[in-house]
């Protein structure tokens, strides 16, 4: 059976999400891509009890994730929840989400209110709980008015299915407007989750960073290491199999030979640190306070293990920033 290891929450401080009460480990596991049905059970199942063991106690998934057998990320993660990780609900934070494809028709996609309302029960039973901690809308619905949506997270939470609220892939104004609709109910909206690494800045361009410090909220960074880009993994070369996320494609807009170099330059600067580049990566994320936490994709529990050692050097120097901006900006 298995007992979590009772040195867990010494090494990483968990950071508040924007001015609620709600707060999450610095960096988190996110379940999408490879813990779905056809993945080892037994090596994702270690995985997760491997982040648990080491501090981290948030978790995150959506409906869709499963790599095309819809949901199935959801049901590993459930069968961990129900087996395993029982005994530590109180100390979890899960979270979920809605807003793609999860079954045929109409309601299968969107945050209609009734694809909302329907999809957390579905949810909840794949994952084996009678809440989640978070319910994140997943993308923005040009399909269904913003105040239909909201009303409808705002019911989840009135249920009793969910603690908090986020939204996922809200542009600024597509955030502001919900924000201002969830303060309206009273509705307690903690996050937006967005891609933002290194050279996708988009974030901190567009003002968002700035809309939900502004707001109370905090930002969750997907993507941190642009599908493992930002790691020693590309020093040599980019494969042309390499699978860019959208969010992430005009890293490659001036070809793939300058971003191998500048990862290079990013990793001398990195060895300098005392680290690698994927935990230099990660810790330049947690520099600002409004990131709440950094959901990190991983099937291996040495890259975790890795992984999570950027947070025993946290800090930049005003030049170190200067110089990631220089070597970030292609
Ligand atoms: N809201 C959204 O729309 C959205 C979109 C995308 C992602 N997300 C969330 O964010 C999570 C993370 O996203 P992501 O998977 O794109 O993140 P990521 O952490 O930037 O990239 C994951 C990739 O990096 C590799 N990797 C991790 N650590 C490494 C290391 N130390 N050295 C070398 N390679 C390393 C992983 O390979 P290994 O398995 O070999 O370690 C994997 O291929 C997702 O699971 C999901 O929860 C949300």
């Amino acid at each position: 059976m298995y007992k979590a290891n009772d040195t867990r929450y010494q090494g990483a401080t968990p950071r508040p999400v924007g001015a609620s009460g709600l707060v999450l480990p610095p960096i988190a596991l996110g379940l999408w891509q490879h813990f779905g049905s056809a993945d080892p059970y037994a090596d994702r199942r270690q995985v997760i009890l491997d982040a648990f063991d080491r501090g981290v106690f948030h978790f995150d998934v959506a409906n869709h994730y499963g790599d095309g057998d819809f949901g199935s990320s959801e049901s590993l993660l459930g069968r961990v929840l129900a087996t395993d990780l029982r005994p530590y609900r109180d100390e979890l934070v899960i979270a979920t989400k809605i807003g793609y494809e999860i079954h045929p028709g109409p309601f299968g996609t969107g945050t209609s209110r009734k694809a909302v309302l329907q999809g957390i029960d579905d949810s909840l039973t794949r994952l084996n709980l009678d809440y989640v901690d978070l319910f994140y809308a997943h993308r923005f619905d040009e399909t269904v008015p913003v105040a239909e949506t909201v009303r409808a997270l705002d019911d989840v939470v009135r249920a009793g299915k969910a603690l908090y609220i986020g939204v996922s892939n809200f542009d600024t104004p597509q955030a502001s407007e919900a924000i201002a609709l969830f303060a309206k109910l009273g509705t307690p909206f903690v996050v937006d989750q967005m891609s933002y690494n290194m050279f996708n800045r988009d974030v901190e361009a567009t003002g968002l960073l700035d809309c939900l410090r502004r707001h109370g909220a905090g930002l969750v960074a997907y993507g941190p290491l642009s599908e493992g880009l930002l790691s020693d993994r590309y020093l040599n070369g980019i494969p042309d199999t390499f699978k860019i996320h959208p969010t992430n494609e005009t890293t490659f807009a001036k070809g793939k030979d300058l971003v191998v170099a500048r990862l290079n330059q990013l990793n001398e600067m990195a060895v300098g640190r005392g680290q690698t580049l994927a935990q230099m990566a990660l810790a330049w994320l947690l520099r600002d306070p409004v990131v709440a936490s950094v959901l990190i994709g991983t099937t291996s529990t040495a890259h975790l293990q890795d992984n999570l050692k950027a947070l025993d050097n946290l800090s930049f120097t005003q030049d170190e920033l200067a110089e990631i901006d220089k070597l970030t900006t292609i």
